[in-house]
């Protein structure tokens, strides 16, 4: 057990006369001592005790049970300080520090494009003379190495004012980070709950980003605990939604939109990106086929009041590009100058 992982589990337990916010929120958490395999964790109350402490008291040692920790002890002390010292985890925002702009790039389920769209928005940022990263944030299915040719690569440390901080790999002027650079090649990543949090919190903060005027976050598919978590310790200015133009897919996106405007995460959607608008194929680079419906994501898009910021065609070229790490973005056939469109677009609304 590390420190973090007990955090995560005392991030479980509310205080309910304070607006039923958690301990480790209301930075209660005064020390965490792991000896032996034991554990014991002091609460700290301003001045005099909490009412409630027995019960917090309780309620904390019930968490750390039913995460696994075997007969902790919970004390608590009380400070003479009325402000408790904050105990956070140990992760801070500083490696982002001189980033302009942090956009998540999401979607309510998987297969829809996501991480096409993300890497080929990077390459085309980079394009237009933007400095930008790349943050592949899918736990489950990290698929950056792979789109851009970096698969295998593994990323060094540097050590900055006392912090291990990863430097991202630079390839097509942009820096890029993935969880997939720290796994076996083909091996599952089966990380859940804390553990897949923490570790993607470390692909984004503990990485020497420098200055970028972008950061795009590939998020993973859907929209769970997980995504809540990120969106609450990162500082996502705000999102990009990708979808197909089915009619299926509207509820998803819907999904996907309402974790953005969720009470307490409250972030803007700077637009809709349809993938998979129209299919064009090779020998007919004229033709439009709307095989998924036509205007499917303007519908979307003004159903949900979302901007439609980007509309991709499916080709063949996509999809070749993205298997062979050189991404369509970066070349000179129309779907390029579809990625280079919602590049522009993005970076004017953002100003
Ligand atoms: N516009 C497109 N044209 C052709 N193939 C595409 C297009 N968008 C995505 N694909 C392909 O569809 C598959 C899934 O895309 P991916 O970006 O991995 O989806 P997600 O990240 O949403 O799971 C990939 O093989 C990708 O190359
Ligand atoms: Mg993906």
């Amino acid at each position: 057990m590390t420190e973090n992982e007990i955090l995560k589990l005392l991030s479980e337990v509310r205080h309910p006369a304070r607006g039923d916010r958690s301990v480790t929120e209301l930075g209660m958490v005064n020390n965490i001592e792991i000896q032996n395999g034991g554990v014991r964790v002091t609460l700290g109350f301003p001045k005099r005790r909490d009412p409630l402490a027995e019960y917090l008291i309780g309620a904390c040692r019930a968490a750390l049970i039913r995460g696994g920790v075997k007969d902790p002890v919970v004390d608590t002390v009380v400070l003479e300080d009325a402000a408790p010292k904050k105990k956070g985890l140990e992760f801070d925002t500083e490696c982002l520090r001189n980033v302009r702009h942090i956009i998540g790039v999401a979607s309510g389920k998987g297969g829809v494009g996501k991480s096409t769209v993300a890497v080929n928005l990077a390459c085309a940022l980079a394009r237009l003379g933007y400095k930008v990263g790349l943050a592949d944030a899918d736990v489950y299915g990290p698929s950056v190495p792979l789109m851009t040719g970096t698969e295998g690569a593994s990323p060094m440390a540097e050590e900055i004012d006392g912090k291990e901080l990863i430097i991202p790999l630079e390839k097509y002027g942009v820096k890029w980070m993935s969880i997939g650079y720290f796994a076996e090649r083909g091996q599952a990543l089966i990380w859940r709950g804390p553990m897949a949090c923490n570790a993607l919190k470390q692909m984004i903060l503990q990485v020497k980003w420098g200055v970028l005027d972008f950061l795009l976050i590939d998020m993973p598919p859907g929209t769970g605990d997980i995504h809540i978590s990120l969106l609450q310790d990162i500082p996502v200015e705000g999102a990009l939604l990708v979808t197909t133009p089915q009619e299926v897919a509207l509820s998803d996106v819907e999904k996907g939109a309402n974790m953005f405007r969720n009470k307490g995460i409250d972030r803007p959607i700077f637009g809709l990106v349809e993938n998979m608008a129209w299919f064009t194929p090779a020998e007919h680079p004229d033709e439009k086929y709307y095989i998924f419906g036509k205007d499917g994501g303007a519908r979307m898009a003004d159903d949900l009041g979302i901007e439609l910021l980007g509309r991709i065609p499916l080709v063949q070229s996509i999809r070749e590009s993205g298997d062979s790490g050189e991404p369509a973005a970066l070349g000179t056939r129309p779907d390029a100058q579809a990625f280079l469109d919602l590049a522009g677009r993005l970076a004017h609304k953002l100003g």
